[in-house]
């Protein structure tokens, strides 16, 4: 009796934290008052290296202007719970929205509602649908995928047998990553002996590396569409004693995640995918003083291997 009674009383709390939606907001400001503008930030999930880093980015370049205050909600990788975020902006009438979308089409539409409400919104690295919103940021994934296929079709000389864990295919990364690198390799004689999708995360790429592993004896080099994927198919590859029979290459290369595991030796490449957070804070202020700015802004790159990554990498063409 004691314990339902004790279950009931956590069941409300739980609801009332939810309701009053207490729990899934940080605040970057230290003195609340002193903001002349609010910006809510929709964070797509904090459970990637990547999206930590990029909340840090745009609150350290926030932190440098006492007029901004930023409110940061993380939608747990939940496509519904970032589309409720986006509404309790909207519904706070904050002056900017920031958002880095888990998927396109299910995004598109509250971000356009947010649009018609008279609320500039800058997304974030995933792209959304058609182009009501202010203004994108990020690089450009179908470049880097197709530098990828280049590098991987230089260092295997042409030929081999390659797995590619794709990310979420719903999200248009995905879809450029992949795109891109089958324009990289297109004429030689690479081998796509499997591809599967790991939706971004380590632990399915470990996943379907194990599937990839078990039914191939040869495999040459694993193409991963981020860092986390590319480190998952390389612990699958080292349980069965095989990392050393081929080549990891990935992306994002943030400093202490894909450009240490190359320093490390254990993967052999990674192409560099900005957060943009600091330049998403630069624009939002430009678009807070009623300043124009461009509907999209291309970020740059940098390819990282051994040969270069103790002199930092070399940008890409
Ligand atoms: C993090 C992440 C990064 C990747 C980006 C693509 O969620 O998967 O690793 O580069 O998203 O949107």
């Amino acid at each position: 009796m004691q314990t339902k009674t004790l279950f009931s009383s956590l069941l409300t709390v739980v609801f009332l934290a939810g309701f009053t939606g207490c729990k899934p907001s940080t605040d970057s400001s230290d003195t609340p008052g002193a903001a002349r503008y609010t910006i809510g930030m929709s964070q797509c999930n904090l459970g990637e290296p990547w999206r930590v880093q990029m909340n840090a980015d745009v609150k350290a370049a926030a932190d440098q202007h006492p007029e901004l205050k930023v409110i940061f909600k993380d939608a747990q990788n939940d496509t519904l719970k970032q589309r409720a975020h986006v509404e309790e902006f909207v519904s706070a009438k904050v002056d900017l929205i920031l958002i880095s979308p888990k998927e396109a089409a299910p995004l598109t539409e509250p971000v356009a509602k947010a649009m018609a409400a008279g609320i500039p919104v800058i997304v974030l690295d995933r792209a959304l649908l058609g182009d009501q919103f202010t203004c994108f940021i990020g690089a450009d994934n179908v470049k880097i995928g197709r530098a990828a296929g280049e590098w991987i079709r230089q260092t295997l000389g042409g030929k081999g047998k390659v797995v590619e864990l794709k990310g979420l295919m719903t999200s248009v990364p995905g879809q450029d990553r992949h795109q891109g690198f089958r324009q990289g390799i297109a004429g030689s004689q690479i081998e796509i002996i499997f591809e599967a999708d790991m939706k971004w995360l380590e632990p399915e790429a470990r996943k379907e590396m194990e599937s990839a592993l078990a039914r191939f004896d040869q495999i040459d080099l694993v193409y991963a569409h981020n860092d986390p994927g590319a480190h998952g198919a390389y612990l699958a590859a080292q349980a069965t004693a095989r990392e050393k029979q081929m080549k990891f290459v990935g992306i994002d290369a943030l400093p202490h995640e894909g450009v240490a595991y190359v320093k490390k030796g254990i993967l052999d490449a990674t192409f560099q995918y900005p957060t943009g957070g600091a330049e998403a804070v630069a624009t939002a202020l430009k678009i807070l003083r009623g300043e124009s700015v461009p509907k999209k802004i291309v970020l740059g790159s940098r390819v990282f291997d051994k040969a270069n990554v103790e002199q930092g990498g070399r940008e890409l063409p």
